[in-house]
């Protein structure tokens, strides 16, 4: 059943308290919940509960009968209820069975398990019947009584007591009280034996905190780098937006089962132990910068989503675009913020641009949906980030901060709208209310200009246009406000003469600069200062001269970015490219060898299709991919010697500059193997045996495994005996072999009989089946595909969220080339008839009716 924004309602009742008693026992859970409520409008008094079974319910004391409530999908209703009360219930739950990782569920098997929670965005009511919507908010106190074999038992907020259980000496209790109002997805509690890592803060405004790290013992080395992000985001907070932690204690839970990256229940966030454990042995650099940023990102939703909260789901946007803002701007201040920039941009393009292109397209706050669990989407993410950049930029540091200032100031403690945000924006500049159709409209737009330079008058015109395509079901698009940094460049010298933020918000718009005394090089959406396609009358050899000239970084990428798109999609000669980069290449490589790497990127396949529309053939962009990268490696064959070797191992370093130096030496191995560079399979050997820290270790290994080196198998084997206990890092042993170049459709199946194949464990499903999707050419195919689709409908009832999602990346199915066309339809429509989750279903029909 579809739901609509327009449709939003308050609840009848508030909750005001919440007693909760969680009894874990061996095969089920007993739930006791006491709701002190109150009437704030019309209607009736509306639970929520999936997968709980009710043993007693009653008003004021009074049991209820069957008759004086009705049960019927998902829903509880009572009648006739009184203004104040105080509802009491008993249920029964079976967090061992439970496979969908929502609600309150049991991780690890065997001796080794543990229980946690997943509440957001709807799990709570599969813990107990609840007014499970974010816009109700209520102080909660929490027993849990579980076994001693048990001995962590944490809840959100302070412990309050703890003990033995009177009757049962062998099961011990602990109470927690959260005094903040929150709304039941920011729930959380654990049952589980853990260590911990402790260490102290002290905030701005005095308050001294305990932070707490849990993992299992053989795991607590790992958390010091996640527990020194933790201290930087909360210094970072309080220095950025003024904003200090509020409890005394903030924990974190590391579990190694879990759908998405992590949990910001207030103050006891859970976590993907791939993004809270790291260290220099078995983490590569890419994995351990991201568990600082998602470490930042938790914790940043402090204040932007749990004090301030969302109204309904529609407005998922408002607490994750703000909070996604905030960690790329944390983790900007943390390495190059150029590299920064080109990292969120390369992932917004690869992903976001090809969601908004297809038939799941939606707009950053949807205005329907089924279930939401479908709109965790890069485009509520990182689209949504985008809009926070452009307010920002729009209205610079100062006014900014004025801004947010005033959206704490107004709204901490309540559950708002995308319009409080903007209207608390528009205190600093009220043309801050404009961006909303931002919010509204899905799409990426195409910006389209060129340019006219006038000698008589010393004028240079810039005329640009914006277009976005009409999606099916929405109204047909506005011309959107879109800030296009730019900047002149006198030809002869590389200068800039002007600089300015043009703002194009018309449907085409002439800008004007004067006294312009020779036609420059226009360089346009610098730092990619909106989200949108870029399509300009450039020569290459303007791109070129960009390239040498451009001042920051992110603008020299985005030169060969646009570069290359015209070499592979619209059949531009590679020679300009290949000089541009054979000029730059050297002397980038000594001053940010970081930069240097990214240089070389050619974009994914991937994204690379999701600007094609029609007859897509992975086999053709795979091979124009592949001949373009044994270009640049050829062409510059004579260096990669000198360069692998200016960049020595010197032993384990986390600093951006020796990050680089690791991730740039990984990009001149791979480029000195495809030019086949005499010597280059021993530089990989050696790498792999003398490696100091797992990026080179894994550098090596992956560069073997895609030259297919003599004796890969050899280092497959010692890379497994090595790390074998260790499940992060035998989700890279299997993800390296499944997006392997050369991968067949007998390797994929080969790795998912493995016996440490689990498809229980949705980190280990996505190191084979979501490597898949890195190799085009095998995912369309009718093996491919029968594994692929294979795999959502194995996790259709077991694991809704994740199956959903695994199907959403195959949404440009109908771009694709006959037969492959033909193929995928049928494999689709044949999933449609064996799935049964809502997830499923909805992303199903919008994927299928792309087909018209
Ligand atoms: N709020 C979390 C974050 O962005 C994501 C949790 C989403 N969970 C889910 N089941 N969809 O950090
Ligand atoms: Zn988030």
């Amino acid at each position: 059943k579809k739901i609509y924004l327009k449709d939003y309602k308050k609840p009848s009742y508030d909750v005001e308290t919440v007693d909760l008693d969680i009894k874990v026992f061996d095969d089920h859970a007993l739930v006791d919940s006491t709701l002190v409520m109150h009437r704030q409008a019309e209607g009736d008094l509306v639970l929520y509960g999936e997968d709980v079974e009710l043993l007693e319910i009653s008003i004021n004391g009074e049991a209820l009968s069957s008759e004086g409530y009705s049960q019927s999908d998902g829903k509880l209703t009572i009648s006739d209820t009184p203004d104040q009360l105080t509802l009491q219930l008993q249920v029964r739950i079976c967090p061992q069975t439970n496979t969908a990782l929502e609600g309150l569920y049991m991780a690890g098997t065997g001796s080794d398990t543990m229980f946690v929670s997943q509440c957001e965005p709807e799990g709570f009511r599969k813990i107990t019947f609840y007014p499970d919507r974010p816009d109700v908010l209520a102080v909660f106190t929490t027993r849990l009584e579980a076994s001693k074999r048990y001995p962590t038992l944490l809840a959100n907020g302070n412990l309050i007591e703890q003990g033995v259980v009177a009757d049962a000496p062998d099961r011990h209790y602990a109470i927690w009280h959260d005094p903040t109002h929150k709304p039941s997805y920011l729930f959380a509690c654990v049952v589980a034996d853990l260590d911990v890592l402790t260490d102290y803060y002290t905030t701005s405004e005095g308050r001294e905190v305990t932070l707490e790290l849990y993992a299992k013992a053989e795991d607590i080395d790992k958390c010091h780098v996640g527990m020194q992000a933790l201290k930087d985001a909360m210094v970072w907070d309080e220095v950025n937006y003024g904003r200090a932690y509020d409890l005394d204690r903030y924990m974190i839970v590391a579990v190694s089962q879990f759908n998405m990256g992590a949990m910001e229940n207030k103050g006891l966030n859970i976590f993907n132990t791939a993004c809270v454990l790291s260290s220099p042995e078995t983490t590569t650099d890419i994995r351990s910068f991201n568990v600082k940023a998602v470490i930042a990102h938790e914790y940043f939703h402090n204040w932007t989503g749990n004090r301030i909260t969302c109204r309904d789901w529609f407005q998922l946007c408002l607490k994750e675009g703000l909070t996604v803002y905030r960690d790329q701007s944390f983790s900007a201040d943390h390495q190059s913020s150029a590299v920064q920039r080109i990292d969120d941009v390369s992932m917004l393009r690869a992903h976001q641009f090809s969601e908004d292109a297809g038939p799941l397209a939606h707009p950053v706050r949807p205005e329907s949906f089924v279930e939401i669990n479908n709109f965790y989407t890069t485009t509520i993410y990182e689209k949504g980030a985008e809009i926070v950049r452009m307010l920002a930029n729009t209205l610079g540091p100062e006014k900014f901060r004025q801004g947010t200032d005033e959206y704490f100031r107004r709204y901490d403690g309540q559950a708002v709208t995308v319009e409080d945000f903007l209207s608390a924006l528009s205190v600093a500049d009220s043309k801050i209310e404009r961006f909303i159709d931002w919010y509204r409209q899905p799409g990426t737009p195409v910006v389209s200009g060129h340019q006219h330079y006038d000698s008589q008058a010393q004028t240079l015109t810039i005329t640009l246009s914006q277009q976005t395509r009409h999606v099916a079901g929405f109204d047909a698009p506005k011309p959107l406000p879109i800030p296009v940094a730019t900047a002149l460049f006198a030809k002869d010298t590389g200068a800039i003469v002007a600089e300015r933020m043009l703002l194009l918000e018309e449907d085409e718009q002439v800008f004007t600069f004067e006294n312009v005394t020779s036609e420059p090089i226009v360089s346009l959406l610098r730092d990619f200062s909106a989200p949108v396609q870029l399509n300009y009358d450039y020569h290459d050899e303007d791109l070129a001269f960009l390239l040498k000239y451009e001042t920051n970084g992110f603008n020299r990428w985005q030169v060969t970015q646009l570069l290359v798109n015209r070499i592979l999609l619209k059949g531009h000669h590679p020679s300009i490219y290949l000089q541009a980069v054979a000029d730059t290449l050297p002397q980038l490589a000594v001053d940010d060898p970081m930069l240097a790497a990214r240089l070389l990127d050619i974009p994914s396949a991937r994204e690379l299709a999701s600007a094609i529309h029609k007859d897509y053939d992975p086999s053709s962009i795979k091979q124009q991919r592949e001949g373009l990268y044994q270009q640049v490696a050829d062409s510059l064959a004579e260096q990669w010697t000198a360069l692998y070797q200016q960049l020595p191992i010197q032993g384990y370093e986390d600093s951006p500059k020796a990050r680089g130096a690791r991730a740039l030496r990984n990009v001149v191995l791979d480029m000195a193997l495809t030019a086949q560079v005499e010597g280059a399979d021993k530089w990989a050997q050696q790498q792999y045996d003398n490696a100091s820290c797992m990026t080179e270790r894994f550098g090596a290994l992956k560069a073997l495994v895609d030259h297919q080196v003599a004796g890969v198998n050899d280092y497959l084997a010692d890379f497994y005996e090595r790390f074998k206990a260790d499940e992060l890092v035998i989700d890279l042993w299997f993800s390296v072999q499944a997006s392997a170049e050369q991968v067949s459709t007998d390797d994929i199946t080969a790795l998912l009989e493995h016996a440490d194949f689990d498809w229980n464990t949705p980190n280990r499903v996505r190191s084979v089946i979501s490597a898949l999707t890195s190799q085009p050419t095998v995912l369309w195919t009718s093996e491919g595909l029968d594994i692929y689709t294979g795999a959502i409908q194995r996790l259709d009832e077991a694991n809704p969220v994740l199956a959903s999602r695994l199907l959403q990346v195959l949404a440009r199915w109908y771009t694709l080339v006959e037969p492959q066309r033909q193929m995928a339809h049928d494999k689709l429509s044949a999933l449609q008839k064996q799935a049964s989750s809502k997830h499923v279903l909805e992303s199903l029909d919008s994927v299928l009716a792309a087909a018209q």
